[in-house]
């Protein structure tokens, strides 16, 4: 299988251009094309085109979405739901609102295309509360498409029938597990539920229900134009096609760049200008702070799911978040840990009492007030949390404390024996 390491870009091929959030514009660029070749075929040969190409989820777990879709139960004249999962709040995971700001268009093509394909006639987009904008974007973009025919009854004279309702949730990090959103769609308190039943066999309102992330949604019009093979020639064998990676940290120029699954930090690096000049690479996330942390020695693993794994990490959301030599990683740490206690649902006690003890012990020994002795007492509350907790929260919450004291133990211990941070925060500017 071919592993380019650059490709003229797909989802963000006209993100420059002018009003480029428009039906004009996206019309302008080939736009709404994939949707009418879907609606010429049948439902099934979709389905069997998106399973076909490969793609994986690109929220984070990467399971496989052309499966997913096929989960749902044979058709018995109840309504089975689209829900599209627009609550991206990982630290350092920036990608779906740039895409849904600059192309909503490219997701609600893809949502009727992936509708079409499941016998789905009300669709729902689940945006993250905090984002205002990117909600009034996406409320406009629905409006432009029901005016141009492409949502509502008999959508471009196929006879099939497609609503769209976005929804903002309230801004709890939470609401991005699946089944928490469904609770949270539903007007209840979002906590997540016990799984199976899989939301494919009972998900929104216990009807089969397919939860995708918006870029696995905005890959499918490329998909269905391009058709499977074109999308395989891309990636690696087992992690298809191309997605987008967010720099963030000590880069020269942070952002978004968009590249085949399995290119490198090393490759990304050469587009994005390099660590801030006169520093090294210290640490980073391949794929948002839930992953276990890389170093330098991990500039030249390909980012796809199987490499990364054999890695010792995840992929996870391509959220590289990049620090150098100037932070400290206890410092660094302690605030995800902070963030995933205030983040934690507490439904259920491991992460609920874990999250906290975790950001308690770590905010003591960053103040050089711990002793070695809490080392012991992470791990060990890592290890309580790990498996044991309701869904992947808590299990994201210690992969930073485990994969830090394995790479940074002597910096955890120069904060006990010197009794403070050995380290200027100004100099790294990112945890102030
Ligand atoms: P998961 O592996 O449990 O499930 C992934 C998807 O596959 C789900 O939609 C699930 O319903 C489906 N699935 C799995 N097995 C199935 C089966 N047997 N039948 C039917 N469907 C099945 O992972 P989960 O908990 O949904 O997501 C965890 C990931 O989320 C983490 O790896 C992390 O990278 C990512 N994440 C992303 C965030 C973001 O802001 N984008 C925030 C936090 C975590």
């Amino acid at each position: 299988m071919a592993t380019p390491t650059s490709l003229a870009p797909v989802l963000s091929s006209h993100w420059d251009a002018e009003r480029s959030w428009t039906l004009a514009t996206y019309e302008a660029n080939g736009g709404y094309a994939g949707l009418r070749k879907a609606l010429t075929q049948d439902p099934a040969d979709v389905v069997a085109a998106v399973k076909d190409s490969g793609l994986r989820g690109r929220g984070g777990a990467g399971f496989p979405t052309g499966l997913k879709w096929s989960f749902l139960p044979a058709p018995d004249g109840g309504p089975r739901y689209l829900v599209v999962n627009a609550d991206e709040s990982e630290p350092g995971t920036c990608k779906d609102i740039p895409l849904m700001m600059a192309t909503p268009q490219v997701l609600i093509e893809g949502s009727i295309i992936t509708s079409y394909a499941i016998g789905c006639h009300h669709a729902f987009i689940y945006v993250r509360g905090e984002v205002l904008h990117v909600y009034r974007r996406l409320l406009r973009a629905v409006e432009e498409a029901y005016a141009a025919g492409y949502l509502g009854k008999d959508i471009m004279g196929s006879g099939y029938d497609l609503d769209i309702t976005v929804h903002a949730g309230a801004g709890a990090y939470i609401c991005g597990e699946e089944t928490a959103l469904l609770d949270s769609l539903e007007g209840r308190r979002g906590q997540p539920r016990l799984k199976p039943p899989f939301p494919a066999v009972a998900g929104l309102y216990a009807r089969p229900t397919v939860v995708n992330n918006v870029e696995s949604i905005a890959s499918v019009p490329a998909i269905v134009t391009g058709g499977s093979d074109w999308f395989r020639s891309m990636g690696t064998e087992k992690s298809a096609g191309f997605g987008l990676f967010s720099l963030s940290g000590h880069v020269a120029r942070p952002g978004q760049y968009e590249a085949p699954l399995g290119i490198t930090l090393r490759e990304l690096l050469d587009m994005a200008g390099g660590i801030r000049a006169g520093h090294e690479l210290k640490f980073w996330t391949p794929g948002g702070s839930s992953t276990p942390l890389f170093t330098a020695e991990h500039l030249d693993t390909p980012l796809d799911y199987e490499s990364v794994a054999a890695a010792g990490s995840m992929l996870g959301t391509r959220a590289l978040q990049i620090f150098d030599d100037t932070t400290c990683a206890v410092r660094a740490i302690t605030r995800w840990l902070e963030f995933y206690a205030h983040e934690s649902c507490g439904k259920c006690t491991p992460c609920r009492e874990g999250t906290y003890w975790l950001k308690l012990v770590l905010r003591r020994i960053e103040a050089g007030q711990g002793t070695m002795d809490d080392l012991d007492v992470l791990l060990d509350t890592c290890d309580n949390i790990l498996g044991r907790a309701f869904c992947a929260l808590g299990d994201g919450a210690t992969s930073p404390v485990t994969s830090g004291i394995q790479y940074f133990r002597a910096e955890f211990e120069e904060h006990i024996t010197a009794g403070a941070c050995p380290f200027d925060p100004a100099a790294s500017a990112l945890f102030p």
